[in-house]
């Protein structure tokens, strides 16, 4: 197969090119490289401590990294490739700019307790997007629709159980018009009868052809949205595939070990 990248292939939506990160002396991602194309979905699964989370923030450049390159919507993230040096931190404006780009929803919602679901999805777009408030509301609308949360738009986090909280987190993130959105165990926090509920969200989003990368431990999703599974350990990837395929044939028992633990049934 010729692998050759040629000017007909796509731009990868996001293109994570040879990254490493340290804090300290402790390595957390070894040399990580992997691309995404528009409209494909990446789940991230692995061990507690293996670097899931520093990758996605990394991607939004909520952490620095000493070396590699991230792109997303072919644009550097952090750092300018030219210039003195050869790697310079891109200025404060770039580096909102890009968040924009990139959604970010994590396990703990953290809406404004003072604010209601469409006050909470409407505040960034007037304030970093400088849209009007009409287009701001009658956006919010439209994206409460979409999570299931028409009727709730005038109540306060408080009001609203953690599954629809963290729909209305993700409609926040939605609500910055992102080209990707970066998802962080978003049903980790929650009771399991609301765990499907966001998952849904999930799922509708993925159908409507957002580009995504979710790190999860729920691997009946990942098998039924994936288009491909990238599986963590120490920092590095060591399986890399479409779900079904790394869940019959997985390279490595280190995979195994880890399936049987979260599930305790066989692979496939
Ligand atoms: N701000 C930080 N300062 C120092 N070390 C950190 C920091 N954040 C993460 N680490 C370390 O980086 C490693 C990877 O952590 P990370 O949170 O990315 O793992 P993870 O795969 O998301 O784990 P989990 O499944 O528990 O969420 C761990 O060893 C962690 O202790
Ligand atoms: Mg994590």
């Amino acid at each position: 197969m010729n692998t050759a990248i040629t000017n007909s292939d796509p731009q990868p939506m996001i293109r994570v090119n040879a990254v490493s990160k340290s804090f300290g002396s402790n390595q957390v991602l070894r040399d990580i490289s992997f691309d995404v194309n528009e409209g494909e979905v990446v789940v991230l699964i692995g061990p507690s401590g293996s670097g899931k989370s520093t990758l996605l923030r990394c991607i939004n450049f909520l952490e620095e990294f000493q070396s590699g390159q991230i792109l997303v919507d072919g644009e550097a993230v952090g750092y300018s490739q030219t210039g003195p040096g050869g790697r310079g931190r891109q200025t404060e404006s770039s580096i909102a700019h890009l968040r924009t780009k990139a959604g970010m929803v994590f396990q703990n919602y953290n809406l404004f307790p003072h604010k209601t679901a469409i006050e909470n999805v409407m505040m960034g777009p007037i304030l970093v997007n400088k849209e009007s408030k009409a287009a701001a509301r009658a956006h919010a609308v439209e994206l409460l629709e979409k999570v299931g949360l028409g009727d709730r738009a005038n109540h306060f986090p408080s009001q609203l159980s953690g599954g629809q909280q963290q729909r209305v987190a993700i409609a926040r993130a939605l609500a910055m018009r992102p080209k990707v959105m970066l998802f962080d165990e978003v049903t980790s926090a929650l009771d399991p009868e609301l765990v499907d509920e966001v998952l849904k969200t999930l799922r509708d989003l993925s159908k409507e052809g957002m580009t995504m990368i979710i790190v999860t431990h729920e691997m009946q999703f990942a098998k039924d949205v994936a288009d491909r599974l990238l599986f963590f350990y120490q920092g590095a990837i060591i399986e890399d595939g479409p779900p079904a395929d790394v869940f019959a044939n997985p390279k490595t028992d280190r995979f195994r070990a880890f399936v049987k633990r979260f599930q305790g049934a066989p692979l496939n």
